[in-house]
C-alpha cells in the first residue's frame, strides 16, 4: 500500500510525538511541516530533512498541496478551530490536539462542519491509547465490575511551581481557553467518557497560585488568568458519583495520572506515573487484595498508528471523534462556569 503523506502543523513539544509516530509506522511518511515561527521552521526542516518547498510558514499553503494526504494539528489551542476548519474545507483528514477548541461554541461549529462534510479525523486524547486504559474499558464492558458507583481520578503535574517559567500561551485564557483544566482535565474527562460515560453535573473549585509571570518577549510581567489547579465533584451518567483532582502544582509529580473505578462487585485502578499499570479486585475471583493484571497484547495500540489505520479504513471505533471533543468541551465549559459562579452546573 502507498504510504500516506502526512504534514505536521505546529512544531513545538507535541510535534515530536507526532513525528515519532509517523516515522515508526510502515503506513506513513513525514511529507511537510508548518510553523509560524520562521527560525523554528528552518531548524526543524534541517533536522528532519524536509525540502524547503515543503516547509510552510502559512498552514493554508500546506493544505493546498494536492499530494498531501493528512495533517496533524499541534498548535496552541487558540487556533485549533481555524486550522481544523480549513482542513475540513480543503478535505484534508486531520488528527487534532486536545482540547479541540477554546470553548464549546467553536467545538460545535467544527462538529457541524464535519456533519455536513464527513472527513476522517481524530482528536488526540492520547491516553485512550494506554494499554491499561483499553483493558480497563474491556473489563468494564464485560460487566466484571458490576454496577459502577464511583470514579476517583487525578492528574497531577508539578512543573508550574517554577515561578521563572514565563507567561507562555498555557497561562493565558485567550490563547488556551483554560489552564490545568483544559490541559490535563480534558484528558481525564475524556477517559471518564471513554470508560463509563458522560459527565452530567459538576461542582468545581479552582484558583491561580502564581498570578503573574514574566513576559516571554520583552520586559515586565503579565497576568496569569487561568486555573493552576481544578478540583471537581461530579455526577456522571447513570448516577455515578465522581471526584476529579487536577493540578500543575503537585510538587514532585511529572505526569501522574490515576483513575479508580468502583463497582458493585469489582474495582480497578489505572495508574500512570512510571508505567502504564492496571490493578483489579473482583468478588467473583475472591480477590483479597488489589493485584496487578497482565495486559493482553490486543490492548496495545499506538495513537499515530491508529490514525493511519483510520485513514486506511481499519479504525477500531475507539478513536476520539469531534463528537467526543465537543462533549469534552461542554464539560470543560460547565466546570469553568461552576468555579466562576461557585455552584453546581449542568453540562449542556
Ligand atoms: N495529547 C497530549 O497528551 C498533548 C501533550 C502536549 C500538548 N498537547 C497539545 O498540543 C498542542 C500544542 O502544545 P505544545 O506543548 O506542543 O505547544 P508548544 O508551544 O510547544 O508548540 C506550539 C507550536 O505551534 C506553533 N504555532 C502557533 N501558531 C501557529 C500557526 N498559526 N501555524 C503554525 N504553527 C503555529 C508555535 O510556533 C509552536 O512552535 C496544544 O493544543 C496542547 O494542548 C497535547
Amino acid at each position: 500500500m502507498r504510504k500516506l503523506k502526512v504534514g505536521i502543523i505546529g512544531l513545538g513539544g507535541i510535534a515530536n510525538f507526532h513525528r515519532e509516530g509517523i516515522l515508526a509506522s510502515p503506513d506513513a511518511e513525514l511529507w511537510s511541516i508548518s510553523d509560524c515561527n520562521p527560525e523554528l521552521l528552518e531548524r526543524r526542516r534541517k533536522e528532519w530533512d524536509i525540502p524547503s518547498s515543503r516547509a510552510y510558514l502559512q498552514y493554508e499553503a500546506m493544505l493546498q498541496d494536492p499530494e498531501l494526504d493528512a495533517v496533524t494539528i499541534g498548535t496552541p489551542n487558540f487556533n485549533h478551530y481555524e486550522i481544523a476548519k480549513l482542513a475540513i474545507e480543503y478535505g484534508k483528514p486531520f488528527a487534532l490536539e486536545k482540547p479541540v477548541a477554546l470553548n464549546a461554541e467553536e467545538a460545535v461549529r467544527l462538529k457541524e462542519l464535519l456533519d455536513r462534510s464527513p472527513l476522517s479525523h481524530m482528536v488526540c486524547f492520547s491516553y485512550r491509547y494506554k494499554s491499561a486504559v483499553r483493558y480497563a474499558k474491556q473489563l468494564i464492558e464485560e460487566g466484571r465490575l458490576g454496577t459502577i458507583r464511583h470514579v476517583y481520578s487525578q492528574y497531577l503535574q508539578g512543573w508550574a511551581i517554577d515561578e521563572e517559567i514565563p507567561l507562555a500561551w498555557r497561562f493565558r485564557k485567550s490563547l488556551s481557553g483554560s489552564g490545568a483544566l483544559g490541559d490535563l482535565g480534558s484528558h481525564i474527562l475524556d477517559l471518564t467518557r471513554f470508560l463509563v460515560g458522560d459527565t452530567r453535573r459538576v461542582l468545581a473549585d479552582a484558583d491561580t497560585i502564581v498570578s503573574e509571570r514574566k513576559l516571554p518577549d520583552g520586559e515586565g510581567k503579565g497576568e496569569v488568568d487561568v486555573d493552576d489547579y481544578c478540583h471537581v465533584l461530579s455526577r456522571i451518567e447513570s448516577g455515578i458519583s465522581s471526584v476529579m483532582t487536577i493540578s500543575r502544582f503537585a510538587y514532585g509529580r511529572g505526569n501522574d495520572q490515576r483513575i479508580e473505578v468502583y463497582g458493585s462487585k469489582g474495582a480497578l485502578v489505572y495508574s500512570l506515573e512510571e508505567r502504564d499499570t492496571l490493578q483489579v479486585k473482583f468478588a467473583e475471583e475472591k480477590d483479597t487484595h488489589f493485584r496487578e493484571v497482565a495486559i493482553p497484547d490486543e490492548c496495545r495500540r499506538g495513537q499515530m498508528q491508529a490514525f493511519f489505520d483510520l485513514l486506511n479504513g481499519r479504525g477500531d471505533g475507539k478513536d476520539a471523534t469531534m463528537e467526543d471533543g465537543y462533549r469534552n468541551q461542554l464539560a470543560v465549559d460547565a466546570i469553568i462556569r461552576s468555579f466562576t459562579e461557585q455552584k453546581w452546573m449542568d453540562v449542556e
